[in-house]
């Protein structure tokens, strides 16, 4: 990391899957001008090229190596969307399922995964700021942010809101089957022994069950600027 990488603000947003934190990252990295990771696409990438490879899930080495040597792309369009790119073919859509969810949450528990995509992640932290999306950034990769947000709302919320998502990019999708992808996947997050789900520590506490979405990004904004982060 260098001097300039080292001064670079970081507002980390953590929490399960389908709680928002992709939107709201999105919104707030395009609202400041500063860097976004979604650290979850990596894991998601690394699920995608073991299955498209015929990795053994089943061995840690393999998927450790794999991880460390990803070949993806982050390409921001006009749109403020992001094209995934993986080994020259877009998968911008592909890592989006449940199926390849769940198999990334199921290789996120392998420290060797953890460890090949560290470096990676941290790099993202560049001038004139970052927001970084995911699991485990607030306790682990970026545990010197300024702003840390746990963001969370019910499980019936998020697969309902998952739900939509999926429909309107004409996926065909069940609600029951989310939910119980979910509540599966919450589990395995929350439960594994390293780097679980959980706030961090003095993180800023949001449930968005009831909340819209500019409601958490005022909210986060506000106190982005309370901690004079960011300019009024
Ligand atoms: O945020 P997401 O749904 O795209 O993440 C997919 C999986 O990747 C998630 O279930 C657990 C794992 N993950 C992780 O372990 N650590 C992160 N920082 C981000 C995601």
């Amino acid at each position: 990391m260098n001097d300039m990488c080292s001064v670079a603000p970081v507002i980390t947003i953590d929490g399960p899957g389908g709680s928002g934190k992709g939107t709201i990252a999105q919104m707030l990295a395009s609202a400041l001008g500063w860097n976004l990771l979604d650290s979850g696409a990596l894991y998601r990438l690394t699920a995608l090229a073991a299955r498209n490879h015929g990795v053994d899930m089943e061995n840690p080495e393999a998927l450790g190596v794999l991880a460390q040597h990803l070949d993806v792309q982050f390409l921001a369009l006009e749109s403020g969307d992001t094209k995934v790119v993986l080994e020259g073919e877009e998968v911008t859509n592909e890592i989006r399922t449940e199926e390849i969810g769940l198999m990334a949450s199921r290789v996120a528990t392998l420290p060797a995964v953890r460890d090949g995509l560290f470096k990676r992640q941290q790099a993202f932290k560049d001038t004139p700021g970052l927001v970084a999306d995911g699991r485990d950034m607030g306790t682990v990769v970026f545990v010197e942010a300024g702003l840390k947000v746990y963001l969370t709302a019910s499980a019936q919320e998020r697969a309902e809101r998952r739900y939509k998502q999926l429909q309107a990019k004409g996926m065909d999708v069940k609600l029951a089957q989310l939910l119980e992808a979910i509540e599966a996947r919450d589990w395995q997050d929350m439960n594994r022994a390293i780097a679980p789900l959980k706030p961090a520590e003095g993180a800023l506490e949001i449930d968005s069950t009831a909340m819209s979405i500019d409601d958490v990004f005022n909210t986060i904004m506000a106190e982005a600027k309370k901690r004079q982060m960011i300019s009024s």
